[in-house]
């Protein structure tokens, strides 16, 4: 939810190199930010409510001399939780003696305790914070090592974490521990970084570490120590990352949101090349491990996933259940995991996240697995939790995505569902002649998507017409039905419309009563099966005088009539159409949110990465 970056080592100007690592995490959270470096004189701290211009701006000539001789710093960006996004909310946060700063993603739920326990022994608090807590239990743990100091620190704490801890003792050093919130080290030639994702890092180093659950790191520029909290020293291995700093920058376009939809051609076929086999008719999915009886024994499939993977895991349940006869539930993660939900033999649980770091999807994952359930993913982040700890899966090389509204992880994670229900169906009814009429409408995919993106100016014109609209409802049948819903969450997530995604049978039970010629309902009328009746509730919104923008396939003749504005999809089967047609309603989304002035890469109160329940 937060970002996490911190440096050690001379090879650099720490402070400006931390104000542009916070600038690269700040998808994660943006409401307020802070900088501590560790100087020999002792710990000098600066911190802002706002985004990270607020902070570079604050950062005087004069403060920077101050801090020239610094040797190591840690910086924070934050998405509030506990108390209002103050500048003394914000992070890093100290004990009382500034002995010790500390930056902290994730959730102290043992706070209070803490907090009564030490104030009662005359600790004086600042902030609303929890994470101020772990400061002073610090210091009160503070023996004269810093590592054991946070040790038994955080042995005290219920909850979850992700932290860098600098201290005046020991200048150069940065403890860093998680548990429950991914925290990844990079390592360079006499210098180290400590990070919450490796987006910061990319221009400054490939090599990277990433902790495990309950680790705790003291990181100096030459050398890097991994104990667990028992003190008992462990190794990590050092992992190359693949992505390309480009990847991670706007490259010339307004928003990342727009680069991140522009790119999705190429997104789509790297996520799928290499993974079809034309000799065989099926897919090669090599992370998922599964060999043909593997898969022949997987009776049900429970998806669970958050936000815009939830929208395309309930696609998966089409294309599993069309494709290969298995039963499907999709859960918001959340759900099944404090549903009790029945696990039996033979049941995969599927988790769905982009970064692979969702609290929610990831609890689902853990509590699958304590009930004996298979567990796969399918995740963006390599190495972010949820891939790691499900051990199997697929990645979906779409490279980084940093706009906050999700765009090209959605339609690769749909590119890849289909491939996975190609796979499970070839172990099961699916023909070989069905196999290779569906891998060569998957090719097809990411040229669909180009067109779509190629007729984005008429798009545009329509989202400005519509721009000033306070309500909007987007409605759809099979498997239109989730694109509808996406549509609807991106429009919200980004323009601040309220928008609702329905069922289009479902409308008439109640949502058709808000209709009237200021509520425009965003129509999916593709020429899929159950045309005939979505154009029957497209009249039904007409008769109640809301515009209607249908979306139709090239070449239609009767939706269009009905319809006060229309955008075209290229003609494809029923299991491809979702993609093109869902990045129609990107388009529509960010065009409408340019048009309101929106904050469209950091729209308020969202963070990318939601790493709390
Ligand atoms: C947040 C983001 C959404 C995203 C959801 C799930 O809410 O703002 O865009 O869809 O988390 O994220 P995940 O990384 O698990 O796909």
């Amino acid at each position: 939810m937060c970002g996490i970056v911190a440096y050690t080592g001379k090879k650099r100007e720490i402070v400006p190199t931390l104000l542009d690592a916070l600038v690269r995490l700040e998808y994660r959270g943006y409401d307020s930010a802070g900088i501590a470096v560790s100087c020999p004189d002792g710990i000098e701290i600066l911190k802002t409510s706002g985004k990270v211009k607020a902070l570079q701006e604050k950062v005087s000539s004069d403060w920077k001399e101050k801090v020239k001789d610094a040797v190591a710093g840690i910086a924070h960006t934050r998405w509030a939780t506990h108390g209002p996004p103050t500048e003394i909310n914000a992070h890093p946060h100290t004990d009382e003696k500034k002995n010790f700063a500390l930056v902290h993603n994730g959730i102290i739920d043992n706070y209070s305790a803490i907090k009564e326990r030490l104030q009662a022994k005359g600790v004086k608090f600042s902030s609303e914070t929890d994470t101020e807590a772990l400061a002073h239990l610090i210091a009160e743990c503070y023996m004269g090592d810093l590592c054991n100091a946070v040790a038994a620190a955080l042995k005290q704490v219920t909850g979850t974490f992700g932290i860098a801890v600098i201290s005046r003792d020991s200048p150069g050093v940065i403890v860093a521990a998680r548990k429950g919130s991914p925290i990844v080290i990079g390592v360079g030639e006499d210098e180290a970084f400590v990070a919450s994702d490796v987006s910061p890092l990319l221009p400054y180093t490939k090599r990277v570490i990433y902790l495990n659950d309950n680790d705790i790191a003291v990181v100096r520029p030459d050398r890097i120590d991994i104990r667990n909290m028992d003190n008992i020293p462990v190794s990590r291995e050092v992992a190359h990352i693949g992505w390309d700093i480009k990847a991670a920058e706007k490259g010339g376009h307004e928003h990342f949101m727009i680069k991140e939809i522009f790119e999705q051609p190429e997104a789509i076929a790297n996520a799928l090349r290499g993974r079809m086999d034309t000799e065989l008719g099926t897919s090669k999915l090599d992370g998922l491990n599964f060999s043909e009886t593997d898969v022949a024994g997987i009776s049900r499939i429970i998806i669970a996933a958050c936000g815009t993977s939830l929208h395309a895991g309930m696609l998966g349940e089409y294309f599993f259940e069309d494709l290969a006869n298995i039963p499907v539930e999709v859960d918001q993660a959340a759900e099944f995991r404090y549903r009790n939900p029945i696990i039996q033999k033979g049941t995969l649980a599927l988790a769905i996240s982009q970064s692979g770091e969702t609290a929610d999807t990831l609890a689902a994952v853990r509590e699958a697995k304590l009930k004996g359930a298979i567990v796969a993913s399918i995740c963006n982040v390599v190495g972010s939790t949820i891939a790691r700890e499900t051990g199997r899966g697929v990645y979906l090389h779409a490279g980084p995505e940093i706009g906050v509204a999700s765009t090209k992880a959605f339609t690769c994670e749909v590119a890849i569902l289909l491939l996975m229900a190609l796979k499970f169906g070839r172990a099961a009814r699916l023909s070989r002649q069905s196999g290779f009429a569906l891998i060569s409408e998957i090719e097809k995919a990411s040229g669909l998507v180009k067109n779509v993106i190629d007729g984005a100016q008429k798009i545009e014109k329509i989202a400005r017409k519509y721009a000033r609209a306070r309500d909007f409802f987007f409605i759809g049948r099979g498997y239109l039905y989730p694109v509808a819903l996406e549509g609807a969450l991106k429009l919200k997530e980004i323009s601040y419309i309220h928008a609702e995604g329905y069922h289009a049978a479902e409308l008439k039970h109640g949502p058709i009563a808000l209709l009237d010629e200021n509520v425009p309902v965003v129509v999916m009328a593709n020429d899929l099966p159950g045309k005939d009746k979505i154009i029957g509730n497209l009249q039904e919104c007409r008769a109640r005088k809301a515009p209607v923008i249908a979306i139709v396939t090239e070449g239609d003749k009767d939706a269009k009539k009905y319809s006060d504005d229309f955008i075209e999809i290229p003609r494809a089967s029923d299991f491809v159409t979702p993609l093109p047609t869902v990045v129609a309603l990107q388009l529509f989304a960010y065009y409408t949110a340019r048009e309101r002035g929106c904050s469209i890469d950091q729209p308020r109160n969202l963070a990318k990465s939601v790493t709390v329940e």
